[in-house]
């Protein structure tokens, strides 16, 4: 599947193909970039798919530079990305080369910090090999690195020049970091699409068993869905809002419970168990609704309830959002499935509540 984001000059494509990370070299070759390029990658998947990447780019012509990060939140650091800079400069990459993010989404975000400052920006490629990555943070062109206060403060917005998703990958994703990148594709439908949210509940079974159709399509559709809303609303002013559903409170969650006891698919999971049921306590929405959200998130193997979770904490999290505007914070709600509005300054006493429906 090919999805075009369209935007301008920065316009580029989200290919979703078994297979596509041996097309890389020649896909890179479509663009008429410089011969040099750094992958950028950790450890773990540079064993599984290093060597596959860097043969199809360097018989397409590119050099290649091999920058091992970090795994997850640990590359997120300045420390890190000051390595990479100095490895692309060692390497001779200039402003026609690109950088290639090779694995989840903390990979994509660092390595695509460092292609957005390096020389005031070079290409970025994105080659996502988690769920998450492949459904969320690959594409739209968000890019950070944390502060030792809050993550993904330091940052930029740096788009893609390709995003390849190779749902292949996805076969070798632990159990839960598979089930954690499912809460994207759920949410997504939730407020984005009705028929696809359908479709995901009717394969769901399938989806989990990782049949590779199922999951190219179901990852393929998230793409699509993602685009038309980074197309409509590229710098998040208002619309791409909408992709903060469950994220409200579950960055919260995360937070209050030192980013240890959740993967973040499973805080975004619970985010949205909470935000449907504060949308139902404003009035906004059906009983029907809440629960399909909720039935569909624990058939993807999702946690719905999370015993032991203190409101206050959680609330004091909530007003720290770096989505507040002036003090407000956003809240994404869904009235039915397939539908969104947003709603500022809501009670914190209905929050409290809509959180002290997580306990057992
Ligand atoms: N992950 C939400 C966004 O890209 O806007």
């Amino acid at each position: 599947m090919i999805i075009p984001v369209n935007l301008g000059s920065r316009s580029y494509r989200i290919i979703v193909e078994s297979g596509a990370l041996d097309t890389v070299g020649a896909r890179l070759a479509e663009l008429r970039v410089g011969s040099r390029t750094a992958l950028v990658s950790d450890a773990a998947i540079l064993r599984l798919y290093g060597k596959a990447v860097g043969r199809s780019l360097e018989s397409a012509g590119f050099t290649v530079t091999t920058v091992e990060v970090p795994a997850g939140e640990a590359a997120k650091t300045l420390a890190v990305a000051e390595r990479c800079w100095d490895a692309l400069l060692a390497a001779g990459l200039d402003r026609t080369s690109t950088v290639l993010a090779l694995g989840g989404g903390a990979v994509g975000d660092v390595a695509g910090f460092v292609a957005a400052t390096y020389m005031r920006g070079v290409n970025i490629v994105q080659l996502p090999t988690t769920v998450l990555a492949m459904v969320d943070a690959s594409s739209g062109g968000k890019t950070a690195i944390n502060h030792p206060t809050a993550k993904n403060l330091i940052g930029a917005f740096h788009q893609p020049r390709l995003v390849l998703c190779d749902p292949t990958t996805t076969r070798t994703l632990s159990q839960r970091e598979f089930s954690s990148g499912l809460a994207e594709i759920v949410k997504h439908g939730i407020v984005l699409d009705a028929a696809y949210f359908a479709e995901v509940e009717r394969d769901a079974a399938a989806l989990c068993a990782r049949d590779l159709p199922v999951v190219e399509r179901i990852i393929g559709g998230s793409c699509r869905l993602k685009a038309g809303i980074v197309e409509r609303d590229e710098r998040e002013s208002e619309l791409r809002h909408v992709l903060n559903y469950g994220h409200t409170i579950g960055h919260a969650l995360e937070a209050v419970t030192g980013y240890a006891r959740f993967a973040h698919g499973e805080a975004v999971a619970l985010g949205i168990v909470a935000e449907a049921r504060l949308a139902r306590r404003l009035g906004i929405g059906s009983d029907e609704t809440v629960a399909r959200q909720e039935r569909l998130l624990a058939s993807v193997g999702l946690p719905v309830r999370a015993p032991a979770i203190d409101a206050d904490e959680v609330l004091a999290a909530i007003t720290r959002d770096k989505k507040a505007r002036d003090g407000r914070v956003p809240f994404v709600l869904a009235p039915r499935i397939g539908a969104f509005q947003l709603a500022y300054d809501v009670s914190p006493d209905l929050i409290r509540a809509a959180l002290r429906e997580l306990g057992p």
